[in-house]
């Protein structure tokens, strides 16, 4: 990890050009975790080339997993023998994703040792989820000073309601169910696009899943064989970049192509930005994002679960909506610890109102000023980038390695549409 700022000249310039959308961290780090399950070569396409990415192969390289083959945005891994069942300290605690490997280390060890893990602080994110699902699965868990280790000599299939949707839940569950004996149902399951992907390429490789993408999931379980044969997971485009840049374009005017994207999976946050204003131009793999006219306030974005609109795209907008004429309520629903960020775009000439923990009021239009800033997580650190870029003077943007584990050469991609972005070693 190396110290950078980002110093960001804001403008109100019309941006223009193309910006195409890489691979979606929140695919790829699943698709990492299923070559667990595996005894084949497995080939990894469209990788980005983000810090979540390299600490997670790191994580498998300490279990055993061999690295064959890579490329540019590509990697062949094989873990046909693996050596160990403890998810490593310093990394699992800064990823939150990791655990989404326990399940199938468990299911295919009988063992897992992890500390409580990492990632963006978003509030609380508990995991009792998993708990009960790798329980009622039949593992028994143990705590071993602060970290959890949970054992079972054979994982049997069970009947798994989640009281909550959650996304790296139900991945979770689905991933330990692939080796276990017997059938699983996984009932009120996310249906993020990760999740029907994810299962598309177990099934490719042997698993039988049926109903991902739907609330109820049914996985037959293989009784603790491994899958086999070789596999590719081509890794799905990041529907939260590509909203972003669609908000920063709206937000900043002018037109821009976004490439590299399912517009299918950006649904709702393309109807809003419609909505606001802005002239959204679908096509299969791109949008086009034009702003002709004012932006108008929005009654409310209230984030939900897919095919809702995205919490990890609730602070980006929020940056738009500053520009809009009028009040524009936004509610967070997922998260509770998900907007703290709004204290810093007020210190920037924002006029944004916390009603409680969940709602703010955001008026507009206002004129924000460039500041120092530091970036509180992944998604909030694009939502400053997108501020700074609009803003009247200079901003520098601190704790760049948080948007770094999210996004690829975010800096390079912006510049080429016009933002005046330059990433320096602090
Ligand atoms: C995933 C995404 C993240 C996104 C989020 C919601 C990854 C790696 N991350 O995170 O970018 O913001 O979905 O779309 O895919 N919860 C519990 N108990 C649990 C698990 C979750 O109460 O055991 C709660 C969480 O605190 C939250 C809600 O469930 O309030 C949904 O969170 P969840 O869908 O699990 O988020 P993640 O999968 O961690």
């Amino acid at each position: 990890m190396v110290k950078a700022t980002f110093h960001i000249l804001g403008s109100s310039k019309p941006l223009s050009g193309n910006i195409e959308v890489y691979g979606a961290k929140n695919d790829i780090l699943k698709g990492l975790a299923s070559v667990l399950l595996t005894s084949g070569d497995i080939t990894y396409k469209n990788i980005p080339k983000i810090e979540d990415v390299d600490r997670t192969i790191e994580l498998l390289g300490s279990l055993g997993v061999l690295t064959k083959e890579k490329g540019a945005r590509s990697l062949v891994l094989n873990a046909a023998r693996i050596n160990g069942h403890t998810l490593k300290r310093d990394i699992a605690e800064q990823i939150r994703a990791s655990i989404v490997l326990a399940g199938p280390l468990l299911a295919r060890s009988g063992k897992v040792r992890f500390p409580y893990p990492g990632g963006c602080v978003l509030g609380k994110r508990p995991i009792d989820l998993f708990v009960h699902g790798w329980r009622a699965m039949g593992a028994r868990m143990r705590m071993i000073g602060d970290e959890y280790e949970f054992s079972a000599k054979h994982l049997h299939g069970a009947d798994i309601t989640f009281y909550k949707v959650s996304v790296t839940g139900t991945e979770a569950m689905m991933l330990t169910a692939v080796l276990a004996h017997g059938t699983t149902i996984l009932r009120n399951s996310a249906l993020e696009p990760e999740i029907p992907h994810l299962a598309e390429f177990l099934n490719s490789l042997g698993a039988r899943i049926t109903g991902a993408g739907t609330p109820t999931i049914s996985i037959e379980g293989t009784g603790g064989k491994l899958l086999s044969g070789a596999g590719t997971f081509v890794t799905l485009p990041d529907r939260i970049e590509a909203g972003s840049f669609a908000a920063l374009v709206a937000a900043r005017g002018g037109k821009v192509k976004i490439i590299n994207c399912d517009p299918e999976q950006l649904a709702v946050p393309i109807e809003i930005l419609r909505e606001i204003g802005a002239v959204v131009t679908v096509g299969k793999d791109f949008i086009i994002v034009e702003r002709k006219v004012k932006l108008k306030s929005i009654d409310m974005i209230k984030t939900r679960e897919y095919p809702g609109f995205p919490t990890d795209l609730q602070a980006p907008f929020t940056v738009l909506l500053t520009q809009a004429h009028g009040a524009s309520l936004v509610f967070e629903t997922i998260f509770e610890g998900r907007l703290s960020y709004i204290d810093d775009l007020n210190r920037m000439g924002a006029y944004i109102t916390a009603c409680d923990p969940h709602r703010i009021l955001v008026s507009g239009p206002t004129e924000l000023h460039g500041r120092l800033m530091e970036s509180p997580d992944i998604r909030a650190g694009l939502a400053f980038i997108i501020a700074a870029a609009i803003a009247k003077g200079q901003s520098i943007l601190d704790g760049v390695y948080k948007i770094d584990r999210g996004y690829e050469d975010i800096e390079k991609r912006l510049r080429s549409i016009g933002v005046d972005i330059e990433r320096k070693k602090s």
